[in-house]
């Protein structure tokens, strides 16, 4: 499949919206608004044009001009500023044609080299097979299985730790 990472402004903020509304939230964090407000996006939006490329790089999933999901990876700070979070999310409908696998390698490389980044971490929900999967096609290694982590939606999750290492 045929995959634009895109930067992001203003002009997306409906395409940003629509994908935070309706993708399938059972294993993302709470801090991710819904229902998903014009207010929320032009608020991110803001936020990603500002810390862009120094503390974070966000960048939209676009197949065939349609915004179908996001990928990000945010720096660290302080002594762990050289290793960044990576999280995205890709509308169901989406699913298993390779697209995050694609991407997740594709932003890998982007963020080591533009946020001189060592490393990369990724958090996983214990059952989230297919996210867990696709860190596993790019190389990530799983490092910390971190019992009893999170709650969500009543359900007590383990995440499991991945880790990418720049060579
Ligand atoms: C996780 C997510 C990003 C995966 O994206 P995707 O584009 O479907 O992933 P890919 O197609 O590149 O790869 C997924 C792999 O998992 C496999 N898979 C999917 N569901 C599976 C399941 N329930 N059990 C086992 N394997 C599964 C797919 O077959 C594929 O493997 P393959 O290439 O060997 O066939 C997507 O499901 C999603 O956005 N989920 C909601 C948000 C989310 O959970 N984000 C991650 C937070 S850490």
């Amino acid at each position: 499949m045929n995959i634009l990472l895109g930067k992001c402004t203003q002009a997306d903020k409906e395409g940003l919206k629509a994908l935070c509304n309706a993708v399938d939230r059972r294993y993302l964090a709470d801090s991710i608004p819904y229902p998903y407000t014009d207010s929320d996006a032009e608020q991110w939006l803001k936020m990603v044009q500002e810390t862009e490329e120094k503390e974070r790089l966000f960048r939209a999933i676009v197949v065939d001009g349609k915004i179908v999901g996001s990928i990000s990876v945010e720096k660290k700070a302080d002594v762990c500023r050289i290793d960044g979070n990576i999280g995205y999310m890709l509308l169901t409908d989406y699913w298993s044609k390779g697209i995050m696998t694609q991407a997740v390698g594709e932003m890998s490389r982007l963020a080591f080299d533009i946020l001189d980044l060592r490393r990369i971490t990724a958090l996983v929900y214990e059952p989230n097979i297919a996210s867990a999967k696709v860190l596993e096609k790019n190389g990530y290694i799983k490092e910390a299985t971190i019992r009893n982590a999170v709650i969500k939606d009543n359900h007590i999750y383990t995440i499991l730790q991945y880790g990418l290492l720049r060579f």
